[in-house]
């Protein structure tokens, strides 16, 4: 089943999702990259050139056609949540919130020329705004703040190759819904 990452830019999900589709032997496909690929275009020119509005339908038109392709851990860009199309292309998926703190998010990537939200003034309410988003669409959170991507990974693994049933002890991802 494909496995979907999302959460806000600096969570961890391009990193994560990459170790976590090797150890599960599927294909990774990030979303912003593969959005760049189908247009040829960066996302920071997609942005500057056309506006938020139009990377957001791109976005989405590239979301619901990987979800709906072959069995893949995707990453999501952070903001794809947002649009309400993109939440329904993820009912039939297995949504997973990494969650980072604005503090801890911003000092990831805040010097990234290529991330042109970082220019929005209201990026904190952007932040607020989306958490609700997240958990109400993911099956699990998992805490990236203090913890090394492969350790997530491991318990992502085991999270996922289990019943479903129960979250691994001691630090472990917790259910969302
Ligand atoms: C965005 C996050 C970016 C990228 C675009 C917009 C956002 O992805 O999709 O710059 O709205 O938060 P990452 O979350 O991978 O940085």
């Amino acid at each position: 089943m494909t496995v979907v990452l999302s959460g806000f830019m600096g969570a961890g999900k391009s990193t994560i999702g990459r170790l976590l589709a090797e150890v599960l032997g599927v294909p990774f496909v990030d979303i912003d990259q593969e959005i760049e690929l189908r247009t040829g275009r960066s996302i920071r020119a997609i942005f500057e050139e056309d506006g938020e509005e139009r990377f957001r339908r791109l976005e989405h038109d590239v979301v619901r056609s990987v979800v709906a392709g072959e069995v893949a851990v995707v990453a999501l860009g952070g903001g794809a949540i947002e649009h309400a199309g993109t939440r329904v292309a993820l009912e039939g998926v297995v949504s997973i919130h990494l969650e980072v703190s604005y503090e801890k998010a911003l000092q990831r990537v805040q010097h990234d020329p290529n991330r042109p939200m970082l220019l929005r003034a209201d990026l904190r309410e952007v932040y607020e705004r989306r958490q609700l988003l997240y958990t109400e669409t993911a099956v699990l959170s998992i805490a990236t703040d203090a913890r090394a991507p492969r350790e997530i990974v491991h318990d992502l693994h085991r999270w996922l190759t289990s019943s479903h049933l129960g979250a691994p002890d001691g630090g472990g991802p917790t259910r969302s819904n």
